[in-house]
């Protein structure tokens, strides 16, 4: 080729290049593998919901309305759907149109292709659940605290709001919301949203909500509910038995929220109101906007756990308002709601406990290394979840580590310097999606220090295995104490000459992970008659606890195990219990024995993740 011929023709491939750049901006939507929409082409702005909640049929059904932004002149709306049965579909005026569900993925369920014009503006689909919808639980009077009324709620993160609404289910897609919802009198129906206080007469609610939330946000729950103000801006649902211990249980919560501000800026969703449901909700809570739900497992009747409020409440900036643009950037939500989850605490509750906390979330870190091995990619910060199921994460890589990467900045950077970058990054970003490398590529964009970013080398937290070197030390005092305690009990001292007086929640947890391996009988017994581990009324405590009544085998607190087991159902309690046991083979028939009895009580997404333990074939 000729010189110039070859020079013409490069330039020619480049001008061809910057053209194509201009004409083909980065599209808006980055990919989300656990999606079949396509938000770039058609994406939705709002959902009108009317909607009839049936506990004789176990059925939701009626209309979805979607309000759909045509950007591309597509003639198809790609929308995800999983077991939903699909009535009908119309658009714009009550025009029929043809649709089509495709085939069935596992964990994704089906796209639900619905023809559209090039102007369409609504598209109507009918619709109804079906029976093993993964976001619905369906109580019977007996499944709740009162034993009065049936219930029901949704649980839609990660990818379980297409069982029960069909809608574009990927957290990059952002709409606001209507719904009338339709029940029994005498019930009251809650959403994630602008909610009544009330019941009415007729059973008949009209939900409203303005501000744009990802798919996963979604939420309803109904029952025989009550509230209770605690603050200017914050209240309590509960079954009618529960409501006064609740509300007494997080009446620091106006605090938390006044700390948070103090910290974040501006709390962005009017009203932050919780509810307390029945104990199989499968989670510790769950960062609805405006009403997170939470488990009744965090009423210890002494506030020791109420860090879950702080955490969820965290959410309503980490998450809410700056959301991961897709699973695999789980930690973005997660990492960064438990960093502010700390420092809220510690606001509240001082330096101390926000100590132990961390010490514990090290631990926690450091067990999921050992689970899944350091080297292992599933370590990485970044997650790849392509064929896999958004819901299987071990937190202590997400939460603990994305955590530790933060605090790990925040001990380089100076607090004063962190805090207002934070502060920035929510403002910035406020209803606005986030990935990995859109983070370091901010961060990199505010940090000047250049010698600062490579001893912090952010790219190996995020993109590589393990727990980086450079990671922050944590020191609690408090836990020094309980650690002296363990050795002077393991030199022969008895449990009854130990200090333990005035000892928190989280010095027992210390204790209780930190006590020698390979107990005898006798030891157990000691323990137990002195500090009453299995008479507990706390939940975390408990749980640690039976872990080492599994490991060492002491017999006379296996009643304890089953009781525990078939009393809630959610997952961060029962997994690593069936998992201990099932890993001892003297033990795996009772965890089989436990399990046919309490499985049909527990939630489908508890269900999944135990089935795979002790690898259930029904
Ligand atoms: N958003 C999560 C719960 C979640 C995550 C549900 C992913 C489904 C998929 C919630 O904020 C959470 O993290 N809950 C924790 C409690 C928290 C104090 C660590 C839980 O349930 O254990
Ligand atoms: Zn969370």
């Amino acid at each position: 080729m000729n010189t110039r011929f070859f020079i013409l023709f490069s330039t020619l491939t480049f001008l061809i290049m910057i053209f194509q750049n201009c004409t083909n901006p980065k599209p808006e939507f980055s990919e989300d593998v656990h999606s079949f929409s396509n938000p770039n082409d058609v994406v939705v702005k709002h959902i009108d919901l009317d909607l009839n909640v049936d506990f004789a049929n176990k059925i939701i059904s009626g209309n979805a309305v979607l309000t759909i932004e045509n950007k591309t002149g597509a003639r198809e709306l790609l929308l995800d759907s999983r077991g939903l049965n699909i009535i009908d579909a119309f658009i714009d005026d009550a025009q029929s149109t043809n649709f089509k569900l495709g085939e069935s993925v596992e964990f994704l369920g089906q796209p639900l292709s619905v023809r559209i014009k090039s102007n369409t503006k609504k598209v109507t689909i009918e619709y109804e659940t079906t029976a093993g919808a993964a976001a619905l639980q369906w109580l019977e009077p007996p499944q709740t605290a009162d034993g009065i009324a049936p219930f029901l709620f949704t649980q839609s993160q990660a990818i379980h709001a297409r069982s029960w609404i069909p809608c574009q289910d990927t957290p990059g897609v952002r709409f606001s919301y209507s719904a009338k919802i339709k029940t029994e009198p005498g019930l009251l129906a809650l959403m994630s949203a602008e909610n009544p206080t009330k019941k009415t007469i007729d059973g008949v609610y009209e939900i409203k909500m303005t501000q744009p939330i990802p798919s996963y946000l979604l939420a309803l729950t109904v029952g025989d509910l009550e509230f209770q103000t605690l603050g200017e801006r914050s209240g309590i649902y509960a079954e009618p038995s529960v409501i006064n211990k609740a509300a007494k249980e997080f009446e620091d919560t106006e605090k938390m929220i006044a700390a948070a501000e103090k910290l974040y800026g501006p709390y962005q969703w009017e009203r932050y109101d919780m509810i307390v449901l029945p104990p199989s909700f499968p989670y510790g809570g769950m960062e609805n906007p405006r009403l997170t739900f939470l488990t009744p497992t965090v009423l210890a009747g002494d506030k020791s756990l109420v860090s879950i409020i702080a955490h969820e409440l965290a959410h309503s900036w980490s998450g809410n308002l700056v959301t991961n643009a897709n699973w695999n950037d789980f930690w973005i939500n997660e990492g960064f709601t438990t960093y502010l989850e700390h420092r809220i605490m510690e606001e509240l509750y001082g330096k101390d406990y926000a100590d132990m906390l961390a010490s514990l979330g090290y631990q926690d870190m450091v067990k999921a290394m050992e689970i899944l091995g350091y080297d292992s990619s599933d370590t990485h910060l970044q997650m790849n979840l392509k064929d896999r199921d958004p819901d299987e994460w071990e937190a202590g890589i997400p939460y603990d580590k994305g955590h530790f990467l933060l605090r790990t900045i925040e001990a380089k950077l100076g607090r004063e310097k962190w805090d207002s970058f934070v502060n920035e990054y929510f403002k910035k970003y406020a209803f606005k999606t986030m990935t990995s490398d859109k983070f370091i590529s901010y961060f990199e964009s505010q940090i000047s220090d250049k010698a600062l970013l490579d001893s912090l080398n952010i790219q190996a937290w995020i993109y590589g295995p393990g727990i980086p070197k450079n990671v922050v030390k944590v020191e609690s005092d408090a836990f020094t104490k309980v650690e002296a305690q363990i050795e002077t009990w393991g030199k022969g001292i008895p449990a009854s000459k130990l200090e333990t007086d005035n000892w928190t929640t989280h010095q027992w947890l210390h204790f209780l992970r930190n006590l020698p391996k390979g107990m005898n009988r006798d030891q157990m017994a000691e323990l137990e008659e002195w500090f009453g581990f299995t008479e507990t009324g706390n939940s975390e405590i408990k749980h640690e606890w039976l872990l080492r009544v599994i490991e060492n085998q002491y017999e006379p607190a296996y009643p304890a195990i089953e009781a525990f087991l078939t009393s809630m159902g959610r997952r961060k309690f029962l997994k690593p219990i069936y998992k201990k046991m099932y890993e001892q083979p003297e033990m795996v028939a009772f965890a089989k024995f436990i399990y046919q009895k309490a499985r049909p009580k527990y939630h489908p997404i508890s269900v999944d993740t135990i089935d795979r333990i002790l690898e259930w074939q029904g």
